[in-house]
């Protein structure tokens, strides 16, 4: 079901979401259980023909439900923070099926992931390397790893996003990563598992991942000549998903990808995706509250921000944007900035777009914010953050609630003394 019109109104998994909008207030972040549920299956289902763990990428939503439900369905996950590991072990996902991924993973956090027998952790250099073998030492453990290697491919996505360009802070260099794996293989507590890429986000093109990964297989052949055998492969995530009228690959295609390379060997698969499970789950639920004209164009300003959803502030990014109740249809539409109240320019959701003409009061649908909406929200302007809710079976449930005005404060102290 997901998010479909029923006689002009706007449902989510069966329930009518004005209705949710009258109970809970606007702005508010609403899921889909049946959507959540259906992106994960539809990867285990694509790759069911070799040994793969799906470790969802938690920084793309990680509110508890979400979590615990993916953990129900048997995904591992991804993480790359002592947060994130804490949660995601809250969630109910066994050790086994967590990587800990991240650049600058600090001494506490590689105490704790030692401490909770993860599936491995992925390194992100030689200095790491180090410093993970010496306290895996202090603490008696040996320490599971890949290397994440930096293959030094173009994907097209936004700049901030790529993440496998030789400029990148990520990885080790493709061309040193062999001595890299020598030196992990000589270290006493340093047990070796894989090799680990992720290219980058919001990637569209089919044929990116069997060229990364034709890299990868031909990099642990190499090693295999010097002794060194990996078992698990971890191509990252960064599929991406359809915002606007991109042509995207199916998660089956994508996986026509990435089979015919690993079909005869004898690989395990690791993959790490976050957008492409969560992105289409989620919408943003907000309010009109004033239709204003301005000199040469019209705002519609509404009760969500850039605090509630960063991405058309910080990466120019489209997301479609629907009326929660159809109505003025047949009239020609407004072409309209869509604004939110925060005092700066940056606060918008959508510039000169033309939406069906809108009314002060009416309720829009933020689409496709289930991925990097409420994981990069904040306070900013001292706005509590919404609400989150999942719609399961036609019943809605307040998984994260609406923060308080004493929520702002309840972390602040005025020094004693202060005149
Ligand atoms: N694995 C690693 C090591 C990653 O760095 C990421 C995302 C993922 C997996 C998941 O990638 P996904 O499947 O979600 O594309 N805030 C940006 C996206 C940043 C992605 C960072 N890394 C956005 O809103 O578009």
């Amino acid at each position: 079901m997901g998010f479909e019109y029923r006689e002009g109104e706007l449902y989510c998994d069966g329930l009518r979401i004005k209705t949710v909008a009258t109970e809970v207030q606007t702005p508010f972040y609403l899921y889909s259980y049946e959507t959540l549920t259906s992106a994960y299956e539809s990867y285990k289902e694509a790759f069911s023909k070799i040994d793969t763990l799906i470790c969802y990428a938690a920084k793309a939503n990680s509110n508890l439900a979400i979590l615990n439900v993916l953990a129900q369905k048997g995904s591992g996950i991804d993480v790359v923070s002592g947060g994130e590991l804490f949660k995601a072990l809250k969630a109910g996902f066994p050790p086994q099926k967590i990587v800990f991924n991240g650049n600058g993973k600090t001494r506490q956090e590689i105490e704790y992931a030692l401490e909770n027998d993860l599936l491995m952790i992925n390194v992100d250099s030689i200095n790491e390397l180090l410093v993970l073998n010496q306290i895996a030492n202090q603490k008696t453990k040996k320490a599971r790893i890949a290397i994440r290697v930096n293959p030094d491919v173009n994907p097209i996505t936004h700049h901030y996003i790529a993440t496998g360009l030789a400029k990148s802070k990520f990885g080790v260099n493709i061309h040193e990563v062999k001595d890299v794996y020598l030196q992990a293989s000589k270290l006493e507590n340093i047990e070796i598992k894989g090799i680990h890429c992720h290219v980058g986000s919001q990637i569209i093109q089919a044929n990116l991942y069997g060229e990364v990964l034709q890299k990868v297989i031909k990099l642990t052949e190499g090693l295999r000549e010097i002794g060194i055998s990996i078992e698990y492969i971890n191509l990252g995530g960064g599929l991406g998903i359809r915002y606007h009228d991109e042509d995207v690959p199916t998660i089956q295609s994508f996986s026509e990808m990435i089979l015919p390379h690993m079909i005869n060997t004898n690989y395990k698969l690791i993959l790490e995706p976050g957008r492409s499970i969560v992105g289409e789950t989620g919408i943003l639920v907000t309010r009109i509250n004033y239709i204003k004209k301005g000199f040469h164009k019209y705002f519609v300003v509404v009760d969500a921000a850039m605090n509630d959803l960063i991405r058309p502030a910080f990466y120019k990014s489209y997301h479609r944007i629907l009326p929660v109740v159809e109505h003025n249809m047949e009239d020609e539409g407004l072409t309209t900035d869509i604004v939110g109240p925060i005092c700066e320019d940056g606060d918008f959701f959508a510039h000169e777009r033309l939406i069906p003409k809108p009314e002060e009061g009416d309720l829009l649908a933020i689409l496709d914010t289930g991925a990097y909406g409420f994981a990069m929200s904040s306070n900013y302007n001292m706005r509590p953050r919404t609400a989150e809710v999942m719609v399961i079976n036609g019943k809605y449930h307040i998984i994260r609630k609406r923060e308080s005005y004493e929520d702002l404060i309840n972390k602040e102290v005025i020094p004693e003394g202060l005149a």
